[in-house]
Protein backbone atom coordinates (compact mmCIF):
# COMPACT_ATOMS: atom_id res chain seq x y z
CA UNK A 1 0.00 0.00 0.00
CA UNK A 2 1.16 3.48 -1.18
CA UNK A 3 1.91 6.20 1.40
CA UNK A 4 -0.91 7.96 -0.49
CA UNK A 5 -3.33 5.27 0.08
CA UNK A 6 -2.65 4.95 3.67
CA UNK A 7 -3.15 9.03 4.50
CA UNK A 8 -6.46 8.08 2.69
CA UNK A 9 -7.38 5.34 4.91
CA UNK A 10 -6.11 6.36 8.10
CA UNK A 11 -8.74 9.05 9.23
CA UNK A 12 -11.49 6.19 8.55
CA UNK A 13 -9.69 4.10 11.17
CA UNK A 14 -8.76 6.66 13.89
CA UNK A 15 -12.42 7.40 13.50
CA UNK A 16 -13.95 3.76 14.11
CA UNK A 17 -11.33 3.23 16.92
CA UNK A 18 -12.97 6.40 18.58
CA UNK A 19 -16.82 5.61 18.16
CA UNK A 20 -16.08 2.17 18.66
CA UNK A 21 -17.63 1.50 22.43
CA UNK A 22 -18.32 4.46 23.73
CA UNK A 23 -21.44 3.28 25.49
CA UNK A 24 -21.29 -0.61 26.30
CA UNK A 25 -25.37 -0.67 25.90
CA UNK A 26 -27.93 1.17 24.31
CA UNK A 27 -31.77 1.03 25.42
CA UNK A 28 -33.76 2.60 23.13
CA UNK A 29 -37.65 3.61 24.04
CA UNK A 30 -40.40 3.49 21.24
CA UNK A 31 -41.89 7.09 22.34
CA UNK A 32 -43.84 7.42 19.03
CA UNK A 33 -47.94 9.04 19.61
CA UNK A 34 -50.15 8.80 16.79
CA UNK A 35 -53.51 10.33 16.53
CA UNK A 36 -56.33 9.82 18.64
CA UNK A 37 -57.71 6.35 17.89
CA UNK A 38 -54.23 5.43 16.61
CA UNK A 39 -52.43 2.35 18.77
CA UNK A 40 -49.16 3.42 19.89
CA UNK A 41 -46.66 3.07 22.45
CA UNK A 42 -46.89 6.38 24.02
CA UNK A 43 -50.77 5.18 24.71
CA UNK A 44 -49.18 2.22 26.89
CA UNK A 45 -46.80 4.21 29.28
CA UNK A 46 -43.66 4.55 27.07
CA UNK A 47 -42.49 7.55 28.59
CA UNK A 48 -43.46 7.06 32.25
CA UNK A 49 -40.87 4.06 31.33
CA UNK A 50 -38.58 5.95 29.57
CA UNK A 51 -38.31 8.26 32.71
CA UNK A 52 -38.40 5.44 35.16
CA UNK A 53 -35.87 3.64 32.94
CA UNK A 54 -33.24 7.10 32.77
CA UNK A 55 -33.77 7.72 36.93
CA UNK A 56 -33.27 3.61 37.72
CA UNK A 57 -30.14 3.88 35.34
CA UNK A 58 -28.91 7.24 36.75
CA UNK A 59 -29.11 6.08 40.62
CA UNK A 60 -27.45 2.84 39.72
CA UNK A 61 -24.41 4.69 38.51
CA UNK A 62 -24.66 3.23 35.30
CA UNK A 63 -25.05 6.36 33.00
CA UNK A 64 -21.64 8.17 31.00
CA UNK A 65 -19.57 7.20 28.35
CA UNK A 66 -18.49 3.25 28.54
CA UNK A 67 -21.56 2.63 30.44
CA UNK A 68 -25.29 2.63 29.41
CA UNK A 69 -27.21 5.21 27.36
CA UNK A 70 -31.15 5.30 27.68
CA UNK A 71 -32.48 6.82 24.45
CA UNK A 72 -35.71 8.14 22.71
CA UNK A 73 -36.77 6.56 19.59
CA UNK A 74 -39.52 6.53 17.32
CA UNK A 75 -41.62 4.10 15.68
CA UNK A 76 -39.63 1.13 15.62
CA UNK A 77 -42.20 -0.88 14.23
CA UNK A 78 -42.97 -3.31 15.97
CA UNK A 79 -46.22 -1.87 17.47
CA UNK A 80 -48.28 -4.55 18.12
CA UNK A 81 -46.06 -5.75 20.31
CA UNK A 82 -46.47 -2.14 22.40
CA UNK A 83 -45.04 -0.76 24.44
CA UNK A 84 -41.45 -1.80 23.34
CA UNK A 85 -37.80 -1.28 24.10
CA UNK A 86 -34.32 -2.83 22.58
CA UNK A 87 -31.40 -3.00 23.58
CA UNK A 88 -28.29 -2.61 21.67
CA UNK A 89 -25.57 -4.42 21.06
CA UNK A 90 -27.60 -7.35 21.87
CA UNK A 91 -30.27 -6.64 19.91
CA UNK A 92 -33.01 -7.48 22.52
CA UNK A 93 -36.91 -6.59 22.22
CA UNK A 94 -38.37 -6.29 25.45
CA UNK A 95 -42.03 -5.05 25.97
CA UNK A 96 -43.37 -3.74 29.62
CA UNK A 97 -46.47 -3.63 31.97
CA UNK A 98 -44.80 -1.45 34.43
CA UNK A 99 -41.44 -0.05 37.11
CA UNK A 100 -41.19 -3.71 38.16
CA UNK A 101 -40.64 -4.58 34.44
CA UNK A 102 -38.33 -1.62 33.89
CA UNK A 103 -36.41 -1.88 37.25
CA UNK A 104 -35.85 -5.51 36.35
CA UNK A 105 -34.60 -4.96 32.49
CA UNK A 106 -31.92 -2.43 34.33
CA UNK A 107 -30.99 -4.53 36.96
CA UNK A 108 -30.59 -7.73 34.93
CA UNK A 109 -29.71 -6.62 31.82
CA UNK A 110 -27.99 -3.04 31.86
CA UNK A 111 -26.41 -3.90 34.76
CA UNK A 112 -25.94 -7.41 34.34
CA UNK A 113 -25.95 -8.35 30.77
CA UNK A 114 -28.57 -10.82 31.59
CA UNK A 115 -31.40 -10.85 28.95
CA UNK A 116 -34.97 -10.89 30.99
CA UNK A 117 -36.54 -13.78 29.20
CA UNK A 118 -40.05 -13.25 30.40
CA UNK A 119 -40.30 -9.96 29.20
CA UNK A 120 -38.93 -10.70 25.49
CA UNK A 121 -41.24 -10.04 22.70
CA UNK A 122 -42.36 -13.07 20.02
CA UNK A 123 -40.54 -12.94 16.89
CA UNK A 124 -43.35 -13.02 15.22
CA UNK A 125 -45.10 -9.56 16.69
CA UNK A 126 -44.22 -6.96 14.08
CA UNK A 127 -46.42 -3.69 12.82
S1 LIG B 1 -45.61 2.89 17.89
FE1 LIG B 1 -44.10 1.91 19.13
S2 LIG B 1 -43.23 0.41 17.84
FE2 LIG B 1 -44.61 1.47 16.57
Amino acid sequence: MSELQNAATAPRLVRQEANHGFYERHIFFCLNERKPGEACCTQHGAQAAFDRCKAQVKAAGLAGSGKVRVNRAGCLDRCAAGPVAVVYPEGVWYTYLDDADIDEIVESHLKNGVVVERLLIPAELAR
